[in-house]
C-alpha cells in the first residue's frame, strides 16, 4: 500500500483511477480545484496546480503522484490558449518540482495520443519522432511540452516519471458534449441520431475502467521513465456507435445521415503493443459491453427511462443484465441480452471493430 496523490482526481478519468487505486488498497488523496471527489472514502485537498506552494504542501508525504489535472476539452483549449498552457504545462512543471522537493518516487503524466498528430508516419508507436510544425493544436503542444519536462526532470534532477498517452476514453462520467452521450441522449429521448457524412470516421475508443487499470500496472519498476500508449484495441466508427445504440435500444432508434463537413483530419494507427508487452495491459471491455454500461449510467444519472422497443433492451424492474456471462444489473434476459450472448458465442464481439475504409477521424468525437 502506498500514499498516492492524484491531481484532477474528481474528473472523468481521474475518478476511475481513484476507484482502481482504492480497490488496490492504496491510500489516496485527491488534489482537485474546488471539485470534491465522487466518493467519500478518500482524502481531498483543494489544490490549484497552477499555484506551486499549494501543490508543494499537498504532496509532502506522498510516494506517487498521478497528474491528470488539465484543460482536457480541446474546444475549450482552442478558445483559451493562454490558460491551457498555464494549466497544462505550468501545472505539470509545478507537479514535477513539488515531487522533486518532496522526494516523490514517481510522477505519472496523463498525456494523449494526439501528440502523434504531427508525425509523418500513419503507424505510430512510443518512439515515433514528432514533427514540430505538425502538432496543430495548443492542447497537443501543451502535452508535448509536459512530456519534455518529464524527461528534463529525470535528466537534470533524477525525478522519475511515467508518461501515459491515453487513447479516446468513454464510459460513465464522461463529458456530455461528446458523441456517445449525445447519441444516447437522442435515442433515449426518442429523437433521431444524426451522422455527418457516411459515418466512417473512427477512433479506437477505450473503456475508461480499462484505461484506469493501466495506471496500477504502470506503478511497476519496469515502467519507470517509460512512455506507454493506452489505445483501444479496435476501430469504432461513428456509424458503429449509432448502430450499437440501436442494438441496445431497439430498431426504433432512427439514424439519419447529413452531408459531410470539412475539417476532419487524418488519424493514426497507434500501437499499444508496448503496454501489452511490458505491463501486461490490454483493453478487456468490448465496445458493446462498454456502451451498455455507459447507457445504464447515462439513463440513471439523467433519470431517463430506458424505453421498451422491439428488439431492444427492456429495462425490467431491476437493472441486472448478463453480458459476457457476467451480471451487470438485475432482471430477466431480454432481446438485447440474448443477442449480446449470441454474438459473443459466435465470436462477433469484435464485429464493431471491423476494417473501415479511410483513416478520417473527426476532431469532435
Ligand atoms: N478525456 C479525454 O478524451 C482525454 C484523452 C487523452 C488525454 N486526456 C487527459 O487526461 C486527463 C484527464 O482528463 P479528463 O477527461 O478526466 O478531464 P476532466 O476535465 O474530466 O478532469 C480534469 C480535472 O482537473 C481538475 N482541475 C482543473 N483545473 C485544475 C486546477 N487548476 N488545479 C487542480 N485541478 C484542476 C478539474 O476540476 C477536473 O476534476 C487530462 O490531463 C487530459 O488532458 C483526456
Amino acid at each position: 500500500m502506498s500514499k498516492v496523490a492524484i491531481t484532477g482526481g474528481s474528473g472523468f478519468i481521474g475518478s476511475h483511477v481513484v476507484d482502481k487505486l482504492v480497490e488496490a488498497g492504496h491510500e489516496v488523496t485527491v488534489l482537485d480545484y474546488r471539485v470534491r471527489p465522487h466518493r467519500g472514502d478518500v482524502a481531498f485537498a483543494d489544490v490549484d496546480v497552477v499555484n506551486f506552494s499549494s501543490i508543494l504542501n499537498a504532496t509532502k508525504d506522498c510516494e506517487y503522484i498521478f497528474h491528470l489535472a488539465a484543460v482536457s476539452n480541446v474546444n475549450y483549449a482552442f478558445q483559451q490558449p493562454v490558460y491551457t498552457v498555464e494549466l497544462n504545462t505550468l501545472g505539470t512543471v509545478n507537479v514535477l518540482e513539488a515531487a522533486r522537493h518532496n522526494g516523490v518516487k514517481r510522477v505519472f503524466l496523463a498525456s494523449t495520443v494526439w501528440v502523434y498528430s504531427g508525425c509523418r508516419d500513419d503507424n505510430v508507436h512510443e518512439d515515433s519522432p514528432f514533427y514540430m510544425p505538425g502538432a496543430g493544436h495548443v492542447y497537443t503542444s501543451s502535452k508535448i511540452a509536459s512530456e519534455f519536462l518529464c524527461h528534463d526532470y529525470w535528466q537534470l534532477y533524477k525525478q522519475p516519471f511515467t508518461i501515459l498517452r491515453y487513447g479516446i476514453p468513454y464510459g460513465p462520467r464522461m463529458r456530455e458534449e461528446l458523441v456517445i452521450p449525445i447519441f444516447l441522449r437522442k435515442a433515449l429521448n426518442g429523437d433521431p441520431i444524426s451522422i455527418t457524412g457516411d459515418g466512417s470516421q473512427f477512433r479506437n475508443f477505450v473503456y475508461v475502467e480499462d484505461l484506469a487499470e493501466a495506471h496500477l500496472l504502470a506503478m511497476s519498476e519496469q515502467a519507470k521513465n517509460q512512455t506507454y500508449n493506452l489505445e483501444g484495441s479496435c476501430r469504432i466508427t461513428i456509424r458503429d456507435i449509432a448502430e450499437t445504440v440501436r442494438y441496445l435500444l431497439g430498431n426504433g432508434v432512427q439514424i439519419q445521415y447529413q452531408p459531410a463537413r470539412s475539417g476532419d483530419y487524418a488519424g493514426k494507427q497507434v500501437s499499444a503493443g508496448k503496454a501489452k508487452r511490458e505491463l501486461g495491459w490490454e483493453p478487456k471491455i468490448d465496445f458493446k459491453e462498454g456502451m451498455y454500461r455507459t447507457l445504464i449510467w447515462y439513463a440513471e444519472s439523467h433519470k431517463l427511462q430506458i424505453p421498451t422497443r422491439p428488439g431492444g433492451l427492456l429495462p425490467g424492474k431491476g437493472k441486472e443484465r448478463r453480458i459476457r456471462g457476467r451480471v451487470v444489473g438485475g432482471g430477466k434476459t431480454n432481446g438485447a441480452d440474448r443477442r449480446v450472448a449470441r454474438d459473443e458465442k459466435a465470436g462477433n464481439g469484435q464485429a464493431l471493430g471491423g476494417v473501415h475504409a479511410g483513416v478520417r477521424v473527426s476532431e469532435r468525437l
